[in-house]
């Protein structure tokens, strides 16, 4: 993979100079694969790195690499952020104009209760991303953050500028923990930061771990599925599609601000539906669906999970002139058809 890294960054398209290379970190995730996909699409070079961690099954994430191995502009290098002074060479070599950062151990939930799971990746591996760009200066920075940041109590909907010091998971933490480093590091360094505090992502080539996912497996299976303060709950469901959609627009604006020095320095946006759906509805389109019912099986709140997330995406329409909006029957009806073909069922 190390030939070619060394190839112009810059190509005119459409009379104007644009950005071409973009290190994605977590570019086998469920995220990372989307967001890959559309800036190859779009003529950018990539340079992917994952470590296939194996908090869920790494046969999906091979599958999802499958997908960009061919598209041209791509390149990939199996890496784990701990391996910092690695990093650094292949940021060195490959020189990126945008680093996007998306690698991490999400989810809330830690029924194990192993704290260095997440602080590995989601604290020493943000580090190790700042470091490397301390030192190769790409013009911008553009990582994921989370929802969860807001905590417990937060009123709604969620503003970015609301109080994000009551985390109710230790992975909220390590995520506002990268968003006070992005502060420090963007001042301090003179290189802008993009947070993106992303509201409960689910399509195509998503995560097991996450219920839309789950509840499709079980439900399909004939097997009950749990239901955690199922009157109660609610979750501001994003489609995939949007969320890439807002993140390449911010990557775009962010540039163009640091041309014409109009960008502060730190930003955070929340990238969400701004329609939170109660779980009880969810399931019910789930079940439409997939036409089938599943046997319920009711149980209380698990520990780390809010009762209600819900995004106010003006400052996100304010930027880039767009927010999510795909209807959560639409974006299951596509995860479904996605799911069904991909797991043979
Ligand atoms: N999907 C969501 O609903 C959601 C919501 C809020 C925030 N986020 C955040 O968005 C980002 C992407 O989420 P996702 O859903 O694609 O998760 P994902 O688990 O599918 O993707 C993360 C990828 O990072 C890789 N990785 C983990 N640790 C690594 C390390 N030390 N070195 C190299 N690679 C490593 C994993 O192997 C994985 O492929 C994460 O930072 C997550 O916390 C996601």
């Amino acid at each position: 993979m190390q030939d070619g890294l060394q190839r112009p960054s810059w190509r005119q398209t459409a009379g104007r100079f644009r950005i071409q290379r973009v290190l994605v970190t977590g570019t086998a995730g469920f995220v990372g694969h989307h967001l890959s996909l559309r800036l190859l699409q779009e003529g950018r070079e990539v340079l992917g790195i994952d470590n296939f961690d194996p908090y869920y099954d790494p046969a999906l994430k091979r599958a999802r690499l499958e997908r960009l191995i061919h598209e041209r502009g791509f390149r990939f290098h199996e890496l784990d952020l701990s391996e910092g002074t690695a990093f650094f060479e292949l940021m060195e070599r490959f020189r990126p104009d945008i680093v996007v950062h998306l690698a991490a151990r999400a989810g809330v939930r830690n029924p194990s209760g192993d704290l260095w799971a997440y602080a590995r990746p989601n604290l020493d591996g943000f580090v190790s991303v700042l470091d490397a760009c301390r030192r190769v200066r790409p013009q911008l920075i553009a990582y994921a953050s989370s929802s969860s940041v807001y905590g417990v109590g937060s009123p709604v909907p969620y503003h970015e500028d609301d109080r994000s010091d009551r985390p109710a998971s230790f992975y909220a933490a390590t995520k506002r923990a990268n968003e006070l480093m992005a502060q420090a590091f963007s001042g301090l360094e003179d290189i802008p930061c993009v947070g993106m505090r992303f509201f409960t992502l689910y399509g195509p080539w998503g995560r097991p771990d996450m219920a839309y996912y789950s509840f499709t497996r079980d439900i399909l299976a004939g097997r009950p599925i749990a239901l955690h303060e199922a009157e109660a709950m609610r979750r501001d469901f994003t489609y995939i599609d949007d969320a890439v959609e807002a993140v390449v627009r911010l990557l775009d604006r962010g540039i163009a601000a640091r041309a014409s020095f109009a960008e502060t320095r730190h930003s955070l946006y929340n990238i969400g539906n701004a329609r939170p759906i109660g779980l009880l509805d969810f399931v019910n389109t789930l079940e439409r669906l997939l036409e089938r019912e599943a046997p319920k099986v009711h149980r209380p709140r698990q520990p780390g999970e809010v009762v209600l997330t819900y995004a106010d995406t003006t400052r996100l329409r304010e930027a880039i002139g767009f927010v999510p909006s795909t209807d959560i029957a639409d974006g299951l009806a596509s995860f479904v058809t996605w799911f069904r073909h991909y797991h043979a069922v």
